[in-house]
């Protein structure tokens, strides 16, 4: 039986993984801090679920999620690093709690994931995956959302890095990373500060507009898992692109252009 542990399953594409898991037969860890919305999600679901209210910033409380979840299942399969927040704002008025708060759960809390399930996936010694969610925006740097940006750059590195590092130990624990485009969800719900609320209404508007559902998500993200790809970006085409005038614009030592930013510096939609 295969066992899949996913972070912020309460809502959105943590919600979506975990529906689609179970429909996949899959025995389910769901782990989110909204207690509430997390075993209404575990409720709906037909597998056998262990719901685990837990914070990804608190160690302590990663570390017993771990200790839970091969209580219960004796393994894990596959581990969804996928809990995140976006904060919005000029980079030099966010206030620091804000700040922090974002590096604690975008960074900290994949970090502490990382800690407390990858040594038991090394000593294992069976065939299991660690998908960590990042976004376009960690590839792409955005503007009125620096620690979102910031930190899904930071996902980014943190997992290549540790697909080399179980690489040179030799380990057959693979990693994933990875970076939905628009996908529908509560990501964007944070009331936004009047200087980005204008930025914040456009990226609204693009998700509903153009965004995946997280139930049309889900099966883009087993299916690329069970092709054994290290790079989960289904919605590559607008991706793709950017990544190329990105990687050309440094080459070319040119000045950043910013996403939904026109050149005379007015927000596009204007
Ligand atoms: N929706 C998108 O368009 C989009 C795009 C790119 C990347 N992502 C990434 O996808 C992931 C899921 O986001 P989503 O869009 O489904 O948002 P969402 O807000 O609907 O779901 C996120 C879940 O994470 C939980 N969570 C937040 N902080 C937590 C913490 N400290 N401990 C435990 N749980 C916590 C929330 O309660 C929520 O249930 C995030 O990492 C996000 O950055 C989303």
């Amino acid at each position: 039986m295969t066992v899949a542990v996913i972070t912020g399953a309460a809502s959105g594409i943590g919600a979506g993984l975990a529906r689609h898991a179970a429909s996949l037969g899959m025995d389910l860890v769901l782990a989110d801090w909204d207690a509430a919305a997390l075993q209404a999600t575990a409720e709906s679901l037909s597998t056998e679920v262990l719901a685990v209210p837990t914070d990804v910033r608190d160690e302590a409380a990663v570390q017993a999620l771990a200790k839970a979840a091969y209580d219960k299942f004796g393994s894990v399969d596959l581990l969804f690093n996928n809990a995140g927040v976006l904060s919005s704002g000029l980079t030099w008025e966010i206030d620091s709690a804000t700040w922090q708060r974002s590096l604690d759960i975008n960074i900290g809390g994949v970090v502490n994931v990382i800690r407390a399930f990858v040594t038991r996936l090394i000593e294992a010694d069976r065939p299991s995956r660690v998908i960590n969610t990042s976004s376009m925006g960690g590839f792409l740097p955005s503007p009125f959302m620096a620690p979102y940006t910031a930190t899904k750059f930071a996902i980014v590195a943190i997992s290549e890095a540790l697909a080399g590092e179980l690489a040179a130990i030799g380990s057959g624990v693979r990693v994933s990373l990875i970076a939905p485009g628009a996908v529908k969800s509560a990501i964007m719900d944070e009331q936004a500060p009047a200087e980005t609320s204008e930025f914040m209404t456009l990226m609204r508007d693009m998700t509903q507009a153009n965004g995946l559902t997280p139930d049309e998500f889900a099966p883009l993200v087993f299916a690329a898992i069970e092709r054994g790809e290290y790079w989960i970006m289904p919605q590559s085409e607008a991706l793709d692109q950017g990544i190329r005038d990105r990687t050309e614009m440094i080459l070319k030592r040119e000045q950043p252009k910013s996403f939904l930013v026109d050149s005379d510096g007015e927000q596009d939609g204007r």
